[in-house]
């Protein structure tokens, strides 16, 4: 048996996965974590977390015989991967299993964006059609210029469900891809050339705030914004100002800068379609991510070798 630190939630399924070669140490059954790790962190050789919970540094230097975090995941961005990886500690997440949940949710409020749902809706339910009669026409979501920021494996996963719907797509990235959609090398750029924005980049230093004013002004009035991506990427101060101030059309937002917080400003506003966080909280895609982050514990206890490790971990492999 290994210990293994768990600070995320476990499903059954993961448990009993683990249950034969871990011993579990939930920090949520800790009264004081920090305690318990400067008491036994030299034991721990595994942690399992997921991309929102980390793993604090006050943590990780209680943990000299650490090998593996594995995380519950795509995004990682909450664990410092220089640190760690300079310790000579793997770090894996879990990618491609949730790209098509990822992508429906991003099409979900694409879509909610462009026909007015979440009002829609409220007319049926509350009897207001009844009594008010009907909305204002909705605006089609078919046929339209639609760019990516971040044409990875969910980007495409989003690029080909929007297919269906006759859109055109555009991208932009680090590099140019071997696709048949039109590449951008400027953001600003991209915005000014697409109705409906759709945002899955990581999270991190080097993508804070790259949807700007700038950026959210380029999309124009009648411009959709989506992101499924991570909050940090969007300036949501400047997105408050732009829908309040008529600069963009409509905001469709699963992720926010402070989560679970979400600023009054866009809670209140009408042509905001705001989701928690929910990218890929389906009882199918979760259990295959749980699958695999348990997958990766138990082969390298049994092998030293990993599924899906991050790609900052190439040295270590
Ligand atoms: C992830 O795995 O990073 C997603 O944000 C979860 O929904």
């Amino acid at each position: 048996m290994s210990d293994l630190l768990v600070l995320a939630p476990l499903t059954e399924h993961m448990r009993a996965l683990l249950d034969a070669d871990f011993t579990l140490h939930h920090v949520s059954d800790m009264a004081d974590p920090q305690l318990w790790l400067d008491k036994n962190g030299a034991g721990i050789r595994y942690v399992l977390t997921d991309g929102h919970l980390g793993l604090p540094a006050a943590y990780l230097n209680t943990l000299p015989a650490l090998e593996l975090i594995s995380s519950n995941g795509v995004g990682y961005d909450a664990i410092d991967t220089d640190a760690v990886v300079e310790r000579g500690v793997l770090v894996t997440h879990t990618p491609d299993v949730l790209n098509e949940e990822v992508a429906s949710t991003a099409l979900l409020l694409y879509l909610s964006c462009y026909r007015n749902w979440e009002a829609q809706m409220a007319q049926a339910r509350t009897g207001r059609w009844q009594t008010e009669g009907e909305l204002p026409l909705a605006q089609s979501a078919d046929g339209r210029t639609v760019g990516i920021l971040g044409l990875g494996r969910i980007g495409m996963a989003i690029a080909r469900k929007l297919e269906a719907f006759g859109c055109t797509i555009c991208y932009t990235a680090r590099a140019r891809k071997d696709v048949g959609y039109a590449f951008y090398d400027d953001l600003v750029k991209l915005a000014h050339s697409v109705d409906a924005l759709i945002c899955v980049i990581p999270g991190g230093a080097a993508t804070r705030h790259m949807v700007n004013a700038e950026v959210i002004a380029a999309l124009g009035p009648q411009g959709v914004l989506i992101n499924v991506g991570r909050g940090s990427v969007v300036d949501e101060a400047a997105l408050v100002v732009a829908l309040q101030e008529g600069h963009l059309g409509w905001a469709g937002l699963d992720v926010f800068e402070n989560e679970p917080h979400i600023p009054h400003a866009l809670r209140a506003h009408p042509r905001a379609i705001l989701t928690p966080h929910i990218g890929s909280a389906t009882v199918e895609t979760r259990a295959a991510m749980g699958q695999l982050a348990a997958e990766n514990l138990l082969l390298h206890k049994r092998s030293g070798r990993v599924k899906s490790p991050v790609p900052e971990c190439a040295s270590l492999l």
